[in-house]
């Protein structure tokens, strides 16, 4: 399997990923709704720079991750990513491949000067991966369970003293996002 950044050609089959992998567990409707994020985030201007990498395998598309700048109110400091959404094929769901994209993800973003990321998801499995609250960053939007909203430092002590509401990419900062 081949971790690397998408093409610009490989849209559709990324959002086909998006597609698959949410449709089967929250519905239809969700898989659309995911696939647009995705869609509207690799076109929205207040979302550059994007870092979107893909998982390939046997010359398919198995996965797609996608992370976007973040800013607080008030606050001059950069180096904020969020990271939505992620997805992995549900044919080969389990075997790591999420894992694996994420954990490349935040390798590049640390190699780009990035400083702290942000999720949205099941702490259960963001957890594992170094992801955790505790942090003082405030959603854009009310959500209903607080501890699915996490950190993470790529640097140590980039979190520390931060507080605020987060900013995200126009396409993210949507209510039904959160
Ligand atoms: C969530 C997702 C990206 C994980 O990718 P993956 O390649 O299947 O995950 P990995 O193989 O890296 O990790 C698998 C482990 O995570 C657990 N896991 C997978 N999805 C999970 C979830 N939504 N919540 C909690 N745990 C989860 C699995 O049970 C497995 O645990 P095990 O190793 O103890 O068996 C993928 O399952 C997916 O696309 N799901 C549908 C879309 C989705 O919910 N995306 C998350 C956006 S917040």
């Amino acid at each position: 399997m081949q971790i690397r950044e998408a093409r610009a050609d490989e849209r559709d089959a990324l959002l086909s990923v998006h597609r698959a992998a949410f449709g089967n567990t929250e519905g239809e409707a969700a898989g659309d709704t995911i696939a647009t994020l995705a869609a509207e985030l690799l076109d929205d201007p207040t979302a550059q720079p994007v870092l979107s990498l893909v998982a390939e395998a046997d010359r398919e598309l198995v996965g797609h991750v996608l992370f976007t700048p973040v800013t607080l109110a008030d606050q001059a400091v950069q180096g904020g990513y969020i990271l939505a959404p992620l997805a992995v094929l549900p044919g080969v769901q389990g075997r790591g491949i999420g894992s694996t994209l994420m954990r490349a993800g935040l390798e590049q973003l640390r190699s780009r000067g990035a400083t702290y990321v942000m999720v949205l998801g099941d702490p259960n499995y963001y957890g594992r991966a170094g992801f955790a609250t505790g942090h003082q960053i405030k959603t854009p939007h009310e959500i209903p369970y607080p501890e699915a909203w996490m950190a993470q430092e790529l640097v140590s002590g980039a979190l520390a003293g931060l507080a605020g509401t987060l900013r995200c990419a126009n396409a993210l900062n949507a209510p039904e996002h959160w």
